[in-house]
């Protein structure tokens, strides 16, 4: 079972990667985002109250998150396992994470940050909000706090992995194939 966290900052082409490694791997793909946006483009509760973060660029608390992501999980008991994708994005939620792995006589296999510049970030993240219809892709003020949010909450999840020898970085920058590659070599490390 490989359960992989596909980290970086927004923009850093978490979700475009997740897609062809989860069928390459057989694993089941979780964007928490995803399933904010399809929350909030049927106007449920939860919607609702994810888009009053999301429109600022500032994260969801993670007691709603945390909920939904195991939701999601216990949706699929019959997974290889799975790549989140956007998850988790705070301390709490990695912790949540590892206790829901635990309870499943599993863990993480790995973290894998796309590394980015900050100024290809906001240019990939700009150009997406012209097809993408994303409320939190057009401005870059919200850009520049999606960002800020990661450098203070998100980014110590990193250290937190990397604590048991599990973090691991590489070069979020050229093609997509390029960037295909490079993660698959290091996915095929995993035990
Ligand atoms: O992952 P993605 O960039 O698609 O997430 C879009 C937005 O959803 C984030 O900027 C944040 O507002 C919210 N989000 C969150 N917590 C997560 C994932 C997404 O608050 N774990
Ligand atoms: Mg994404």
């Amino acid at each position: 079972m490989i359960n992989l966290i596909l980290f970086g900052p927004p923009g850093s082409g978490k979700g475009t990667q997740a897609v062809g490694l989860a069928e390459k791997y057989g694993l089941v793909h979780i964007s928490t985002g995803d399933l904010f946006r399809s929350e909030m483009g049927a106007d449920t509760e939860l919607g609702k109250q994810a888009k009053a973060y999301i429109s600022k660029g500032e994260l969801v608390p993670d007691e709603v998150t945390v909920g939904m992501l195991k939701n999601k999980v216990e949706a699929h008991p019959e997974a290889n396992g799975f790549i989140f994708d956007g998850f988790p994005r705070t301390i709490p939620q990695a912790e949540a994470l590892d206790t829901l792995l635990t309870g499943k006589g599993t863990s993480i296999s790995g973290l894998i940050a796309l590394d980015v510049s900050e100024q290809e970030i906001v240019n990939r993240i700009l150009n997406r909000g012209k097809t993408s219809g994303r409320l939190d892709d057009n401005d870059e003020g919200i850009i520049r706090n999606r960002i800020a949010v990661y450098e203070q909450e998100t980014a110590p999840v990193f250290d937190h992995y990397a604590q048991s020898g599990k973090s691991w970085k590489i070069d979020g920058m050229g093609s997509i194939d390029e960037i295909f590659a490079r993660l698959c070599a290091r996915i095929d490390t995993f035990q």
